[in-house]
């Protein structure tokens, strides 16, 4: 096993320490914006259904191949695929997935800022400040988006320059069981609100005919991107990891977390939609979403207010959960490209952090001032980049690297795993199941769009 010697490279703290850095990584604006927005999208509860399929069955085996990958290895995704491996193409497999990091980062911090803008816009309301609420809720005033984009890209540099451990570790903590209490009040205030019901039979009763290749499509792209696959992070995430873990086990908890919390924020944002449209607030024009990318922070601040005064403390609080879980997802994207610079051009991490996080910001500042400009980053680098990157780990693992090997890596922290059903079921996902389903999904868009 390769392990590279470079001190700037980093270890979690405590057994937790993965879990909550992985969870961390895997819950963000990709539940609470990315997954309800799709689900309205989408055909509701038909999306709900396919989501789930391409989470536990595709998404789940490609997570523990990730992992297994970066643990092995101790490397960052190009360095594990060059480790692992003479053939020269792998490593390129590695180089799209830190280029998608790159790209998905741009827009996010972008949406990351407009959440962590909602916070204060909810304080300054309650202050009656309305001019800086007004301001601050403005997601179309390109100099708002580009100043706290900035400030969210630099709270994340910040973190990462300081290394892996305690920031992530102690942020996730907290913040997942309070984030999961206010889903849960949110929830329960909308149920009891007339006028609900619509909303949760989209949700929860599928419509079978809605199903058709754009809806998978977009349901597994939802589904990479939600886990945080097919780009290296949990290649990177796991090459901190410590022996003594057990590595499907975690990934188990991790998906887990990701698809409950996404299940949660669909509970409350799709009957939050109805309510606010029924209350006169612009959600579907002509039966299609009037604007899929804002959605979210029009739907829940209209819900906030309607709650009066004991609303400002669940929409500040809310808004400022959410920020922490989109930087404890930012943190996991920007560390992929600076753990590279770090293994594989031996620069320092304060160095890799500042100049590659400010790189990026200056396409965070062209989104912002364009941010019809995430719809197609969202196509290029999530939906179709994202399952490409996972469907070629899943073909360098089961023909290159050979399943076999990745099993004997897992039996670190795993030791009965040659007695469990896993053993005889993940490698038939990684060789075959999840490679075809990807293939199948992305082959099917490419024909419709000719
Ligand atoms: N999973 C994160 C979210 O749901 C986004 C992300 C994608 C993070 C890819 C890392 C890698 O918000």
């Amino acid at each position: 096993m390769a392990v590279s010697t470079n001190t700037d490279r980093g270890s979690w703290n405590s057994k937790l320490g993965f879990i909550l850095a992985a969870a961390g990584s895997a819950v963000g604006l990709g539940n609470i914006w990315g997954f309800p927005t799709q689900v309205a999208s989408n055909g509701g509860a038909a999306f709900l259904i396919i989501y789930l399929i391409c989470s536990f069955l595709i998404g789940f085996p490609v997570m523990v191949a990730e992992i297994t990958i970066g643990r092995n290895t101790g490397k960052n995704p190009v360095g594990a695929f060059k480790a692992l491996h003479s053939n020269k193409f792998f490593p390129l497999v590695g180089l799209w997935g830190v280029i998608c990091g790159v790209m998905i980062l741009s827009f996010y911090t972008v949406i990351a800022g407009w959440a962590f803008g909602y916070a204060f816009e909810e304080l300054f309301l309650a202050l009656n400040m309305p001019a800086a609420a007004d301001w601050l809720k403005d997601t179309g005033n390109g100099l708002k988006n580009a100043i706290v984009a900035t400030v969210f890209m630099l709270g994340t540099i910040k973190i990462i320059s300081g290394g892996v451990s305690d920031g992530i570790e102690r942020a996730t903590k907290t913040m997942m069981p309070l984030l999961i209490g206010i889903l849960v009040i949110m929830i329960v205030y909308v149920l009891f609100q007339p006028g609900s019901a619509e909303g949760i039979r989209e949700y929860l009763l599928p419509d079978f005919s809605m199903i058709n290749a754009d809806l998978i499509f977009s349901a597994m792209g939802q589904a990479f991107f939600s886990l945080s696959l097919g780009m290296g992070a949990l290649i990177t995430y796991g090459s901190y990891l410590n022996k003594k873990e057990n590595i499907p086990q975690a990934a188990a908890f991790v998906t887990l977390a990701d698809v409950g919390i996404a299940f949660l924020a669909g509970l409350l944002i799709i009957p939050a939609m109805y309510l606010a449209q029924s209350n006169g607030v612009n959600i579907f024009v002509d039966g299609q979403l009037a604007d899929s990318t804002t959605l979210v922070f029009t739907v829940l601040p209209a819900l906030f207010n309607s709650m009066g005064f004991i609303g400002t403390i669940f929409g500040v609080t809310f808004f400022l959960l959410l920020s922490i879980a989109a930087l404890t997802s930012t943190i996991s994207l920007l560390e992929v490209p600076v753990s590279y610079a770090i293994d594989e051009y031996d620069v320092t991490r304060k160095k890799a952090a500042r100049n590659i996080g400010l790189g990026i910001l200056v396409v965070s500042i062209i989104i912002s001032f364009n941010p019809n400009l995430i719809d197609y980053f969202v196509i290029v680098f999530n939906n179709i980049g994202l399952p490409l990157g996972g469907f070629l780990i899943c073909v360098f693992i089961g023909y290159a690297w050979k399943t076999e090997n990745a099993i004997n890596e897992m039996e670190y922290g795993f030791a009965g795993i040659r007695q469990t059903l896993f053993v005889k079921v993940w490698p038939i996902f990684i060789k075959f199941i999840c490679p075809a389903a990807i293939l199948y999904t992305l082959g099917q868009t490419l024909v419709g769009l000719f």
